[in-house]
């Protein structure tokens, strides 16, 4: 399952980047069978290699990269991220969010910089979601980079939306095909209410069944951020995306990533639902990531 780079392509890489040449990049084993990989050897401070950038095959194959050991600005992120398309400016979370060039902050602080759990708020990235599914043009990626985390937890977990398609029967397969989720900022907090004028306006409807845009894979689109079936009534189409949601986050389905200090991880958004794990004390740790999120393109 290892993708190795081929001796003549480190060479390449080596003979055009001299700082590569003492470390030899090396692609790690699959972190699990719902995906996952680790690349080593490589300064994410540096342009990539365009070896590395235009391969994509480690992205694509494993869904989740991981680069262990890096020591990155927030800048340096945000130019890392913009070597694979445009780079989402920062919504204004948190302190220092609203600068664009960077990358932005996600963590636990309130106002005044002390731990605070809010990890149960209907909005929270504790719920599994995908990023900006509200967007009509969602992300392709996201890139978190871990700078302080709590003793132990702290983890961010991943389902394999594509498998869990792959693993539906036929009979919901094709029940599926064709139908359309109605997203928006917010959803979550809904309840059982209809969207408001003000929701229904800025809601945007994307395919159920998604296509990889370059892998050609279909797979399940829908989180915390989906409301309901376009054309069903609200209880219908919501009582199938809870079905549906519980489905694709099987265990089978899922990697769960123990982040180090320096880890910045990439995933692919248009098959993988995310979630922070809330398992540490919220009011009492820090965690503070970077984050940066490219551009990508509308769902078919
Ligand atoms: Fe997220």
């Amino acid at each position: 399952m290892a993708a190795q780079l081929t001796d003549s392509e480190n060479a390449v890489i080596a003979a055009a980047t001299p700082r590569y040449s003492r470390c030899k990049i090396e692609i790690g084993p699959r972190l699990s069978p719902a995906g996952g990989v680790a690349i080593t050897g490589i300064d994410l401070s540096r342009p990539l290699p365009t070896a590395i950038r235009d391969r994509n095959a480690a992205f694509h194959t494993h869904h989740i990269v991981v680069f262990p050991q890096q020591v990155l600005t927030r800048e340096q992120q945000f130019a890392f991220g913009a070597q694979f398309g445009s780079v989402e400016p920062a919504a204004g979370r948190g302190h220092g969010s609203k600068r664009y060039g960077v990358a932005h902050i996600i963590s636990n602080l309130d106002q005044d910089g002390k731990p605070v759990d809010r990890s149960a708020l209907p909005l929270s990235n504790y719920h599994w979601h995908t990023d900006k599914p509200y967007y009509r043009v969602p992300p392709m990626m996201t890139a978190l980079y871990a700078v302080e985390l709590p003793p132990a937890g702290g983890d961010t977990e991943f389902a394999n939306t594509a498998m869990a398609y792959a693993a539906l029967d036929g009979d919901t397969r094709r029940r599926i095909d064709g139908l359309r989720v109605v997203f928006y900022l917010g959803a979550s907090a809904a309840g059982s209410a209809c969207p408001s004028d003000a929701e229904s306006r800025a809601a945007v409807a994307h395919p159920l069944v998604r296509t990889h845009p370059e892998t050609g894979v279909k797979a399940l689109y829908l989180g915390n951020h989906a409301s309901h079936i376009l054309g069903q009534p609200l209880a219908e189409g919501r009582a199938l995306l809870k079905r549906l949601l519980a489905h694709a986050t099987r265990p089978e389905f899922r990697y769960l990533h123990r982040w180090r200090v320096g880890d910045l991880v990439i995933w692919d958004n248009r098959c993988l639902l995310h979630r922070a794990v809330a398992n540490f004390n919220l009011n009492q740790h820090r965690r503070i990531l970077h984050r940066t999120v490219v551009r990508g393109t509308v769902p078919v």
